[in-house]
C-alpha cells in the first residue's frame, strides 16, 4: 500500500475499544458517552479485517483502546493475530496500555507473541498519578509494568509532557526507567476532542524539554526506530533510549506510515484529520467479499492526507480534531 505521498503503509493502529477504566485529561472528559457495543466489531471480524491489511502489506500490528485490555476476552485476538506472525508478512504484535490490568494479562500477551509493550505513566508521584488518570491509582500500574517485565516483555513508558503537572520530573523519571531497563518516551499533549478544559496551557514544546535534560544527561543521537514517530536518543549515563514525539515543534508526517482501524470498522487515514472510511459495510456485506473489501482499503488509502492539522496555541474553533484521543488510541 502506497498512498498519494509516496509514503508506504505497513503500520496499522487497532483501536479495540474506545472504553477505559481511567479518564486522563488530556485525553477524555470526564463524563463521556462510550459507544453502544451493538455497534462494536466482534474479535473475530476485527482479526479478519487485520489479515486483509497483512495481505495488503501491514508489517506491524498495535491494539490499541481507550485501554485495550478492558475489552472482554482480547487475548482470544492477540492470540489470532500472533498466530499471523511471520507467515505472510506480520513481524511485529504489540499493544498501548495503561498498565491496570497487565498482572493478570502480561503472560498471556508474551504467549500470544507479544514481546515488546508501551505504557502510559506520566508521573511517578501517587498524588499527580491520581489527578492526571482523575482516579486511577499508580501502585495498579506500577504492579502491571513490573508484571510485564517479569514476564519477559520489553517495556518503553509514554509520558504526555504536561505544563505545570509533570515537567519537573523527567529526570526522576528517566533514571527510574534507567534503573529498570525500560525506554522512555515523551510526548507533545495534541489538541483531540473537548476534554471539558482548555488543554493549551498545558501545552509544552519538548524542544524546550530537550534542552533542559541535556543539562543532566548525555543525549546522544541514534538512528534506532521502532516505525513510531519518536526520535531517539541514547543516554550515555543509563544505556537506555529517550524518545520524543512531536507532532507540534517538529511535525513527522512526511514520514508517516501508519493508518487507523476503529472498533466499529471505520479506517481514520491521519490521527489530525477528520475524513474516514467505512470498513464494516463492505466486511458485513457477503455480497462484496475479500477482493471487496481489499479495494475499499486501497481506496481509503488513495485519500490519506500529507499530514495533521494540529497548531500551537488556542484555535478560535476548537480543538483541531473533533474526535476524541480514546477513539483511535492515539
Ligand atoms: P512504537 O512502536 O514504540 O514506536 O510506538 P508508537 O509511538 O507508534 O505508539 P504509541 O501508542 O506508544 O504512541 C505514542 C504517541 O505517539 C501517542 O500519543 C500517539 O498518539 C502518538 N502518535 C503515534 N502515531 C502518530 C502519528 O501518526 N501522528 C501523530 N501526530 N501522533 C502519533
Ligand atoms: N496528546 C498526546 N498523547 C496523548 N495520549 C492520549 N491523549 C493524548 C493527547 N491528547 C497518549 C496516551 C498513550 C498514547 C496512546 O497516547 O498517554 O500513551
Ligand atoms: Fe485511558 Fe489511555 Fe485515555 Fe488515559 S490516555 S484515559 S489511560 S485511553
Amino acid at each position: 500500500m502506497i498512498d498519494p505521498f509516496n509514503r508506504p503503509i505497513s503500520y496499522l493502529r487497532v483501536s479495540v475499544t474506545d472504553r477505559c477504566d481511567l479518564r486522563c485529561v488530556y485525553c477524555m472528559a470526564e463524563d463521556m458517552t462510550f459507544l453502544p457495543k451493538a455497534e462494536v466489531l466482534s474479535l473475530e471480524e476485527l482479526d479478519r479485517l487485520c489479515g486483509t491489511f497483512i495481505g495488503l502489506g501491514v508489517e506491524k500490528i498495535r491494539l490499541t483502546g481507550g485501554e485495550p485490555l478492558v475489552r472482554k476476552n482480547v487475548i482470544q485476538l492477540f492470540r489470532s493475530l500472533g498466530a499471523r506472525l511471520g507467515e505472510g508478512g506480520l513481524k511485529e504484535l504489540t499493544v498501548t496500555t495503561n498498565g491496570s490490568q497487565l498482572t493478570k494479562l502480561a503472560d498471556d500477551l508474551r504467549g500470544a507473541g507479544v514481546r515488546r509493550i508501551n505504557v502510559s505513566l506520566d508521573t511517578l508521584d501517587p498524588a499527580a498519578f491520581t489527578a492526571i488518570t482523575r482516579w486511577g491509582k499508580l501502585d495498579a500500574t506500577l504492579d502491571g509494568i513490573f508484571a510485564a517485565k517479569a514476564a519477559g516483555l520489553a517495556v518503553k513508558i509514554n509520558a504526555v509532557a504536561l505544563k505545570g503537572v509533570n515537567e519537573h520530573e523527567y529526570d526522576r523519571m528517566l533514571a527510574w526507567c534507567g534503573e529498570h531497563g525500560f525506554d522512555l518516551t515523551l510526548i507533545e499533549t495534541m489538541p483531540m476532542g473537548d476534554i471539558g478544559g482548555d488543554r493549551t496551557d498545558q501545552y509544552l514544546p519538548l524542544s524546550r524539554v530537550r534542552a533542559r535534560l541535556m543539562e543532566h544527561w548525555t543525549l546522544e543521537e541514534t538512528d534506532y526506530r521502532t516505525g513510531g514517530p519518536a526520535r531517539y536518543f541514547t543516554v550515555r549515563e543509563t544505556g537506555r533510549r529517550i524518545g520524543f514525539i512531536t507532532p507540534l515543534t517538529h511535525n513527522f508526517c512526511e514520514s508517516c506510515n501508519r493508518v487507523r482501524l476503529t472498533c466499529t470498522g471505520t479506517l481514520y487515514m491521519c490521527l489530525g484529520q477528520d475524513d474516514a472510511a467505512d470498513l464494516r459495510r463492505p466486511l458485513r456485506d457477503p455480497a462484496i467479499g475479500e477482493e471487496g473489501l481489499r479495494a475499499a482499503i486501497l481506496d481509503a488509502i488513495t485519500r490519506k492526507p500529507k499530514g495533521h492539522d494540529f497548531v500551537i496555541g488556542r484555535r478560535e474553533d476548537g480543538p483541531a480534531v473533533a474526535r476524541h484521543m480514546s477513539v483511535t488510541g492515539g
